[in-house]
């Protein structure tokens, strides 16, 4: 059994088996999904029956403490009451809210590229970038420099998250009985790692809310934010419990996703000199030289679009999505897919397919 992530292995199945592969890890059914048709086909046109995520021991449930984390949570009613907070402010028609601060922060990271030696400091200044704009949207929170204490708390969240959600880094993933084990006993090492992870996660969790809710009305604080916003009247504990992991969800979500998409986008430009000329003849025509571009220039900007999709095509930031899991039996095109079947969408398969995609592997923004 290959690691769950190696996209390699999983590249050749869907070559070998078509658009799904069904396999099972130490009795736990797992089904990728290589097309957008069979993704189209269950996660959405089925979505009552593939909301759910994985039950998995370490990950989403009883040890780390990570079950009411709407992002990885059972789909149930706390699901839909975080998600609901998320939506509000983030749906499509409120975006446009974030512009500003998403064109301070691009030219704030300009500037910090241009003076630190043309990108030595590339991750450190991306990170800080993407950092800002994620607490200051959802806490109003100002992020000073790269090592913030909140920022590097929700780093080390997103970290510690992508270790305890894959299966098999942790056995008692699939032998659920070992999280009885007494910790004296060799093997047990794990339940240290338990107990850290819960820790980490408290902290990211309150620590910012905290400092959120008694900046409310301060001018510490940025307005608005997904905090300010769901703390409009007052709330009971479980209520704020609720706000708080859904803003430790919004900031998980946007920390590594954003980072990763961004590193990528400067590879591609290095990798590509003649590509990042074209972009830059486009922004010299369209927006000239007596000013900077704005989130209100991009449709004019047809080649820049371009470049910025084809980035998440060629390196997406989560080639297999987040796990979902079946709620129940179902039958696809003849195939059994028992309850409880972890459901992985293949998205690198997809954005590599040959057929789509001519020459997958190269960067190639004329494609859109
Ligand atoms: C390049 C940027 C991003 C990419 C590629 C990305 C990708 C994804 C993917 C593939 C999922 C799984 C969706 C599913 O299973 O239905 C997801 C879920 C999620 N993302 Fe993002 N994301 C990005 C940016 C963000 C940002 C900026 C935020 C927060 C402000 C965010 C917050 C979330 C949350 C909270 C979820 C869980 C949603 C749920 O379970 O309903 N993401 N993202």
């Amino acid at each position: 059994m290959p690691s769950l992530v190696d996209w390699r292995k999983f590249m050749e199945w869907a070559a070998q088996f078509g658009e799904i592969t069904y396999l099972e890890a130490l009795g736990q059914p797992i089904v990728v999904l290589n097309s957008s048709r069979v993704c189209l086909d269950l996660l959405v046109k089925r979505s009552g029956n593939y909301s759910d995520r994985p039950h998995m021991v370490s990950c989403a449930q009883s040890l780390f403490g990570y079950d009411n984390s709407f992002a990885i949570s059972k789909y149930n009613d706390e699901w839909r009451l975080q998600r609901k907070i998320m939506a509000h402010n983030f749906s499509s028609s409120v975006v446009p809210r974030y512009h500003t601060p998403q064109e301070l922060g691009a030219r704030k990271l300009a500037l910090d590229l241009i003076q630190n030696d043309g990108g030595e400091n590339l991750q450190a200044n991306i990170k800080l970038s993407v950092g800002a704009l994620v607490m200051r949207a959802v806490y109003g929170y100002d992020v000073a420099s790269s090592s913030d204490e909140f920022l590097s708390l929700g780093f080390q969240l997103m970290e510690n998250l992508g270790r305890a959600f894959k299966p098999e880094s942790f056995l008692v993933n699939f032998i659920p009985q070992l999280k009885h084990m007494p910790e004296w006993i060799p093997g047990s090492g794990f339940l240290q790692v338990v107990k850290k992870y819960k820790a980490q996660l408290e902290e990211t969790t309150s620590k910012p809310f905290l400092w959120s809710k008694s900046n409310m009305t301060s001018n510490l604080s940025y307005h608005p934010n997904l905090c300010m916003n769901a703390i409009s009247k007052t709330l009971t504990d479980a209520e704020e419990k609720r706000v708080a992991l859904a803003a430790a969800n919004a900031l998980g979500g946007g920390l590594e996703t954003n980072l990763s998409s961004l590193l990528m986008f400067f590879l591609a430009m290095i990798l590509n000199p003649s590509i990042q000329q074209r972009a830059q003849e486009e922004i010299d025509r369209v927006i000239g030289h007596e000013k900077l571009p704005e989130v209100a220039d991009t449709a004019a900007l047809p080649y820049v679009r371009s470049i910025i999709t084809e980035t998440l095509r060629w390196c997406p930031a989560l080639p297999f999505g987040i796990a979902r899991a079946a709620s129940a039996d179902d039958i696809y095109e003849g195939q059994f897919i028992p309850k409880g079947s972890f459901v992985i969408p293949n998205i690198w398969e997809i954005f590599h397919d040959p057929e789509i995609f001519s020459d997958p592997m190269s960067f190639n923004p004329d494609r859109f």
